[in-house]
């Protein structure tokens, strides 16, 4: 179909081209419901109704079992994630679709229940005061582990190797979740970093274990198939309160990126009203538009409207819908037609099984003019 609407138009991403500009954002949907916590069938059904994305960037996957830090999400660890993995792209791909798998590290938002007792893993000893959902339901999370050289080693390597898994598995990319609180960002921010060797201090230092994961996870795959994902203005939530120093840790995060020839970089507007917070920015693509030279994907709160007007104004190439995305597995063809979008049902966003994962319908023309 022919449209003259920024979001339905292609986007050569790295090698690989996208038919449209509708992103499906990563997800979180704990239908990982098994010993293995394996991608499963309802798995494929999942992300194979909405392959008509541009691209769909998976639910985080946690990079080794330490990684985790809610019940039911799906690993990209061991054998059995990466064959169940393997189904999903490949069912995707059949659909002419693109995915990207979003790796996962928790860090301190994770809880003793997940590790045999044994405390979190954070850069330091400090507790996000938060609550982890674990089998026994919410507790609140504990102080966490310093991470010690060996556990940053580690940790590292961990995520080479969910990288190695992801490409096994046949993913189109990976995206690395330096996001939303959890552990690259609780690097970066000077609450829940207090650490007095080369990764605590100043901004270089607090981004010194995310730019060394990045750099070994290129030494295993192309560069362009790998993507990061930012919240600059995240604040209150997920255990990470801003402060001056906030901002210009991601602008010297962002501007190093241009170093790279990442597959995208993937922000956020920000997730709550910062607008009295005068050290925070407002207007994240707008703010970030200017000094990111690669590709630049904005999430958060978009809809059709609102989505190709910020392609239109040059502040983003690429638009990821979340829960839009849950709702409307068609969400393209609908922007296509300018159908209505249907709501989402937020209480069976984490449970199990196919009510509210696979069950909500495509469109219906005949139905709606009836
Ligand atoms: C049910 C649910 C699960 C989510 N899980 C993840 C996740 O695994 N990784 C991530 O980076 N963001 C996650 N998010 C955040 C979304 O990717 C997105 O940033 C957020 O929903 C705002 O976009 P929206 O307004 O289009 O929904 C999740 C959001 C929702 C609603």
């Amino acid at each position: 179909m022919k449209t003259d609407q920024p979001l339905l138009q292609s986007f050569k991403l790295g090698a690989t081209t996208l038919k449209n500009r509708v992103v499906m954002a990563p997800m979180t949907r704990s239908r990982a419901d098994n010993p293995e916590n394996a991608p499963t069938d309802m798995h494929v059904e999942y992300y194979t109704q909405r392959a008509s994305a541009g691209l769909i960037i998976t639910e985080g996957s946690q990079v080794s079992p330490q990684a985790v830090g809610y019940i039911h999400t799906p690993g990209i660890h061991s054998a059995a994630q990466v064959a169940g993995w393997k189904k999903v792209v490949d069912a995707v791909h059949a659909e002419d679709g693109k995915i990207f798998i979003q790796l996962w590290h928790v860090g301190r938002m994770s809880h003793p229940d997940f590790h045999n007792g044994d405390k979190p893993l954070a850069p330091s000893a400090v507790n996000p005061i938060a609550k982890a959902f674990t089998s026994e339901g919410f507790k609140n999370t504990v102080e966490p582990k310093a991470m010690t050289l060996e556990d940053i080693q580690q940790t590292q390597e961990d995520f080479v190797t969910a990288a190695k898994n992801a490409m096994e598995a046949g993913f189109d990319g990976v995206e690395i979740h330096s996001s939303n609180g959890y552990l690259f960002h609780q690097f970066f921010n000077k609450n829940s970093n207090v650490r007095t060797d080369n990764y605590g201090g100043s901004i270089e230092n607090k981004a010194r274990f995310f730019f060394e994961t990045l750099d070994k996870v290129k030494a295993v795959m192309p560069e362009n198939k790998i993507g990061v994902r930012l919240n600059p203005s995240l604040n209150g939530v997920f255990g990470i309160d801003a402060t001056e120093e906030t901002i210009p840790t991601f602008d010297y995060i962002v501007e190093r990126l241009n170093n790279y020839d990442l597959a995208y970089l993937h922000l956020s507007e920000p997730f709550t009203d910062v607008s009295d917070i005068d050290f925070l920015e407002t207007e994240i693509a707008k703010h970030y538009r200017p000094k990111y030279h690669g590709n630049l994907m904005i999430n958060a709160n978009f809809d059709q409207e609102s989505g190709n007007a910020v392609i239109k104004e040059g502040n983003a190439d690429l638009v990821a819908y979340g829960k839009l995305y849950i709702s409307n597995p068609d969400l393209v063809e609908r922007f296509a037609i300018k159908a209505p979008t249907a709501e989402w049902d937020q209480d069976t966003f984490y449970t199990q099984g196919e009510k509210g994962y696979t069950d909500y319908p495509k469109y219906n023309v005949q139905a709606q003019e009836a």
